[in-house]
């Protein structure tokens, strides 16, 4: 070597979630406030479906601003979660002329949403800044909260992707009142997920308050502090290793082998669905290593039940729960980091998950599916 050249930097990372509630009321600035629409121009790309229920309030409230705006309305769900899909994303900032700084990204919609133009917006002239604010209660607790952006690719889920979070998301539970009751139970999987890791008194509330999809949407009283306290507890998880440095992760819990059968289950799984099969899985290995007690298992899959989320699903076979074992053992850089319970609200990490035994798991899970009423 003649000379080399090192150079050492360190990237900051800030951003804001706020909860508010009815963002669209013209009288709330918690939307106006976080795009900066006074000195900006908006591009508002909205999840096709939401722009069909909220688009007559989201171009009011723009409306009520003299900066210009764009309603993009944009095709979404897991098989346009692609780079086809980005690259008309990306032609709309060229039409709309985006700028690298002043102009505004407004992301409306549900996980797959965001995920997309949070992607566009993180190769778009290198990265441009978006405001973010989910429309689905997965996209409140996880999707939108979290540094990672993604899309499907080679038939992989969120194969591509980059670390690109949004300057603002604004989190308002007022959206779930049209969110169909299967889709609340989708997203009280990553709830859910939290809570078994990390959080013993959060499982207790939803114990205890859980009557229906329906009510959880309506009654604020359940579903706000039901939604903080999930945000807080993944955001704790995430602060300190939003880079993912560390491949020991509990937000990974219900993500190790679902990627595998996510994508190729028929019926089709919701992403929530695959995670709370996943969990269900981890937690049986769990009891039959003599981790978690029966009573504990039995209260964690009979709340999984309750709340309307599958336990195991017909396409569970040998093949795919290896396949998705080695894929993530790959993705955790050759260690498999499975997070198994201990008991409710905390888990250690397994290195040494055999395939019979998640075989095992699965097919002990299809009475329980049945007996707790999801057969
Ligand atoms: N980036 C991350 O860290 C992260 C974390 C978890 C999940 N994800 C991703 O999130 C995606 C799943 O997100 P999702 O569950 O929100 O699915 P989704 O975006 O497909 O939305 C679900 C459905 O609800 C509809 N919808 C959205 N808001 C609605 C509303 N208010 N009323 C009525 N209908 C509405 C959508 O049109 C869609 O049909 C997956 O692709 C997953 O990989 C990403």
């Amino acid at each position: 070597m003649e000379r080399q050249w090192s150079v050492d930097a360190t990237q900051a990372m800030s951003y804001a979630i706020r909860r508010t509630r009815g963002c669209l009321e013209p009288a709330n600035p918690d939307l106006a406030d976080v795009v900066g629409i006074d000195n900006r121009r908006s591009l508002i790309i909205v999840d096709s479906a939401v722009t069909h229920l909220y688009g007559d309030r989201i171009r009011g409230y723009f409306g009520n601003y003299s900066a210009p705006y764009t309603v993009l309305p944009i095709e979404t769900g897991e098989v346009g979660k692609n780079a086809d899909t980005v690259g008309r994303i990306v032609r709309e900032f060229d039409k709309f002329g985006l700028s690298r700084r002043r102009d505004a990204v407004v992301a409306v919609g549900g996980g797959v949403l965001t995920d997309l133009v949070g992607f566009a917006a993180s190769i778009y002239r290198r990265g441009v800044p978006y405001v973010r604010v989910p429309t689905t209660l997965l996209g409140m607790v996880d999707a939108a909260v979290g540094v990672k952006t993604g899309i499907n690719f080679n038939g992989r889920k969120n194969r591509l992707g980059t670390y690109f979070p949004a300057t603002h998301t604004l989190i308002d539970p007022d959206f779930l009142a049209t969110l169909p009751a299967r889709q609340i139970a989708n997203g009280m999987a990553e709830i859910m997920k939290m809570a078994l890791v990390k959080d013993q008194a959060l499982f207790e509330v939803i114990h205890r308050e859980w009557v229906s999809a329906n009510s959880f949407a309506a009654d604020a009283t359940v579903s706000g502090p039901v939604i903080d306290a999930a945000i807080t507890a993944i955001l704790a998880e995430l602060e300190p290793n939003l880079w993912e440095d560390d491949l020991q992760r509990l937000p990974d819990f219900g993500h190790t082998f679902s990627p595998a059968f996510e994508l190729a289950a028929t019926p089709m799984l919701f992403h929530g669905e695959a995670v709370a099969i996943d969990m269900a899985v981890s937690c049986l290995i769990a009891h039959h290593r003599a981790l978690i007690d029966e009573e504990s298992l039995t209260r964690i899959l009979a709340l999984m039940a309750r709340i309307g989320l599958p336990l195991t699903h017909p396409c569970l076979n040998q093949d795919l729960l290896a396949a998705g074992l080695a894929d993530s053992t790959r993705h955790r850089d050759g260690r498999q980091n499975i997070p198994l319970l201990t008991k409710i609200g905390t888990a250690i990490f397994a290195q040494d998950i055999r395939v019979e035994e998640l075989v095992d798991a699965a097919h002990a899970l299809h009475p329980l599916h049945v007996r707790l009423g999801r057969g």
